[in-house]
């Protein structure tokens, strides 16, 4: 009898005759077609999360009356007799494979804290019926995830990364993606296969999602997001003219999460964020965007953005700074008032660069972080691939004066690097 099971490794062209089957690749531009039936369907919020729901999703251009029925859930199938049904808007798009429509609705007027079932279509052909919940009114405690770049090999290395987290973060209210989603910005097949990898998680759970480098690329040599950002993702417009859906912020709960465009740190998206910050009734401030405020990997310092945003993080008492971008891990302290994090969930990874403001580090570690609020409390974890704890903290409100932080690493677990590996081999 045949052995069938062939080391990973060594399939190559040889292998391949070897077991006598010369497979072809199905065509990107088949595999991403889009079809009646609809996909790349994400929540997202444009408004509030309490009273509304954005929903953005593909078809192919047959879909003409495209629309959302949706109604709160029940302990059995009945609440589809009180659905009702939102109409969606629609524009076609034409990228590298095909011409699609995209719809999108808001859902307004929901009831705060309660649990919505919704499906979309075109009144003939429909997703599933999925789960959302809306926002609490009032400061309840929640947890939501933060994931760096994806960015390179989406369906081999970072599918598996949003299941483990989401078997660890069940009630995780929204998704923080630090930018960098896909590695070439138009490229249809990319973010076709991110959200295939995103799938049930980006539609029961709201994305909040901040652009990267490789969000941009150049027209007529003027660096320009990607044409597909604001088709696929229903965003707030209050953002500076000509930064709306990259520069926003929602409020959820007693926290103010903010994105900002970090491939251009202007004067306008940075008097933006001083309003942003002056304005904020919450109890708790994290910001978002794709490049570190402190550098982690090796040779790189984004001296622009220390000196025009840290000052305003720091005299704002931003709580948090999520950012991307170095394809390797590092927490700091508290730099004055603010924890900054540097974090990847892909495959891709750099040489660290240790510096002193890093209390925990780590190279070729693929990792997502489930951050909890709870009134004063703010709690972190980072977890690797496996799902194993490898960082954690808490940060403790204080009636006066910078947060209190309380570093929970695990001690059984050393820090991976490539050093350190070296020396094992020897
Ligand atoms: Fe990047």
């Amino acid at each position: 009898m045949f052995r069938t099971r062939i080391p990973l490794a060594a399939l190559g062209l040889f292998a391949t005759l070897a077991i006598g089957q010369q497979a072809l690749k199905y065509s990107d531009q088949l595999n991403h077609a889009p079809t009646p039936i609809p996909d790349r369907l994400i929540l997202t919020w444009s408004d509030n999360p309490a009273t509304t729901q954005s929903i953005t999703w593909r078809t192919d251009t047959s879909v003409q009356s495209p629309q959302v029925q949706f109604a709160p859930a029940q302990d059995g199938p009945n609440f589809q007799k009180s659905a009702l049904i939102e109409k969606a808007s629609s524009q076609p798009f034409t990228t590298g494979l095909s011409t699609s429509h995209y719809h999108s609705a808001t859902l307004s007027s929901l009831s705060p804290a309660t649990a919505y079932n919704y499906r979309v279509g075109d009144g003939i052909n429909f997703s599933e019926w999925t789960t959302f919940r809306t926002a609490s009114t009032t400061a309840e405690p929640f947890e939501f995830l933060y994931f760096g770049d994806a960015q390179n090999n989406i369906a081999e290395h970072c599918a598996h990364m949003f299941q483990t987290a989401l078997r660890h973060a069940p009630n995780a209210r929204f998704l923080v993606h630090a930018g960098d989603l896909i590695n070439n910005w138009d490229n249809d097949a990319q973010w076709g296969e991110w959200h295939r990898a995103m799938s049930f998680l980006s539609r029961s759970i709201p994305s909040i999602p901040t652009p990267g480098n490789h969000e941009y690329g150049r027209i007529e040599n003027i660096p320009t997001l990607t044409k597909h950002w604001q088709p696929t993702f229903t965003l707030p417009t209050h953002g500076p003219k000509g930064y709306q859906e990259a520069t926003y912020f929602v409020d959820y709960q007693g926290l103010r999460m903010i994105s900002l465009d970090s491939n251009r740190v202007t004067p306008e998206q940075t008097e933006w964020l001083e309003e942003t910050l002056k304005k904020n009734p919450n109890k708790w401030t994290i910001l978002t965007f794709h490049h570190p405020v402190l550098s982690a990997a090796k040779g790189r310092d984004n001296v622009r953005l220390r000196e025009t945003w840290q000052p305003l993080i720091e005299k704002y008492k931003v709580d948090m700074v999520l950012n991307g971008h170095d394809h390797t891990y590092a927490r700091s302290g508290l730099e004055n008032t603010t924890v900054y994090a540097v974090s990847v969930v892909g495959p891709k990874q750099y040489d660290l660069e240790k510096k002193p403001w890093m209390i925990r580090t780590a190279e070729d570690t693929q990792l997502f972080q489930i951050i909890r609020v709870n009134d004063n409390l703010l709690t972190y974890e980072s977890r690797t691939a496996t799902g194993d704890l490898y960082d954690a903290f808490q940060l403790l409100k204080q009636p006066k004066g910078p947060n209190k932080l309380n570093n929970q690493i695990p001690k059984a677990k050393p820090e991976n690097h490539r050093e350190a590996k070296a020396a094992v081999k020897g």
